[in-house]
């Protein structure tokens, strides 16, 4: 089944969609996104992922393309046009394009450019590597200053996994002044004597919606949560591991630069938290 695609107010197959050379997002990097899951052919947290997206075009002084109601509309089409039982939706705004390069920002006139497209992946909530848990490496963080926002700039968090894969690990956290900020597409946390530990929400690290749902879970089960900064070596150190992210759930860790995390195998907490994560958020998809 050839794949439908959405482009500036149209569904195409995906073959014939197009955006211009000079489209910002293309040459400036002057674009965000959001990747929104599919369970059971429903939407997981469509209204966090649409709000970052609002909270990301003010930051950057982009227009909205559309409504949050049309995005929503776009996003229950595609899931249909698709198939799509589980998957994901990638989202992206650019600030468009007015037929040539500057670095200055175009005209107010100039419309947004708005593309999203479907990843079918069958199996996604039961996915092997959540039973096996994944290997990560310590990399430097070398990124801009403002992750909260949520743009298309990931060429070094894709140069991340691709150290990880060299290294014979999955995923890569990044390092900076000593501390974890986050995994290159993910949000990163640690378990020690039944706490779990991740970094606070800052300019330093994405605003990740798998993580506010996660930690108000854990929250509601009555665990035990410190927002704060933390090293590898405390992470190698602990009891678990793990990481959330909109395409991974919550996803354990059990290695950290070569070393095991605990007994190697994933904890109770994360996948406790797995199982209530996927559970409540399948039950208010949407
Ligand atoms: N990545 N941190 C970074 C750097 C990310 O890229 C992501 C998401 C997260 C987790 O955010 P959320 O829970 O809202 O997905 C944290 C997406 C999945 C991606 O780039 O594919």
């Amino acid at each position: 089944m050839t794949r439908t695609v959405y482009v500036n107010g149209e569904y195409l197959p995906e073959g014939e969609a197009t955006v211009s050379i000079f489209d910002r997002g293309f040459l400036m990097a002057d674009a965000v996104y959001e990747v929104t899951s599919v369970l059971g052919g429903k939407l997981i947290d469509f209204d966090g992922h649409a709000v970052r997206l609002e909270r990301s075009l003010k930051e950057l002084d982009m227009q909205a393309p559309c409504s949050k109601e049309e995005l929503l509309e776009i996003h229950r089409k595609l899931v249909e046009l698709n198939g799509i039982e589980e998957g994901m939706i990638y989202l992206q705004v650019t600030r468009g394009s007015d037929g040539d390069r500057d670095f200055v920002f175009p005209s107010e006139d100039t419309k947004p450019t708005l593309v999203l497209f479907t990843q079918n992946k069958p199996g996604l909530a039961n996915a092997p590597a959540a039973q096996e848990g994944i290997k990560v490496i310590s990399i430097e963080d070398i990124r801009w200053g403002r992750r909260d926002i949520k743009t298309v700039q990931l060429l070094y968090p894709s140069m991340g996994k691709m150290m990880a894969k060299k290294a014979g690990a999955d995923d890569a956290w990044m390092v900076e002044d000593g501390y974890v900020t986050e995994g290159t597409s993910n949000n990163a946390y640690f378990v020690k004597d039944g706490k779990i530990v991740t970094r606070p929400l800052s300019n330093d690290i994405l605003h990740g919606i798998t993580r506010k749902a996660v930690l108000r879970m854990a929250e509601e089960a009555q665990m035990e949560i410190e927002e704060r900064l933390f090293t590898i070596e405390e992470a190698k150190d602990a009891d678990e591991a793990f990481v959330t992210s909109a395409s991974a759930f919550v996803m354990p860790v059990v290695e950290i630069d070569g070393a095991t995390v605990g007994d190697g195998v994933p904890g109770r907490i994360a996948k406790r938290l797995r199982e209530i994560y996927l559970d409540e958020s399948m039950k208010a998809a949407i």
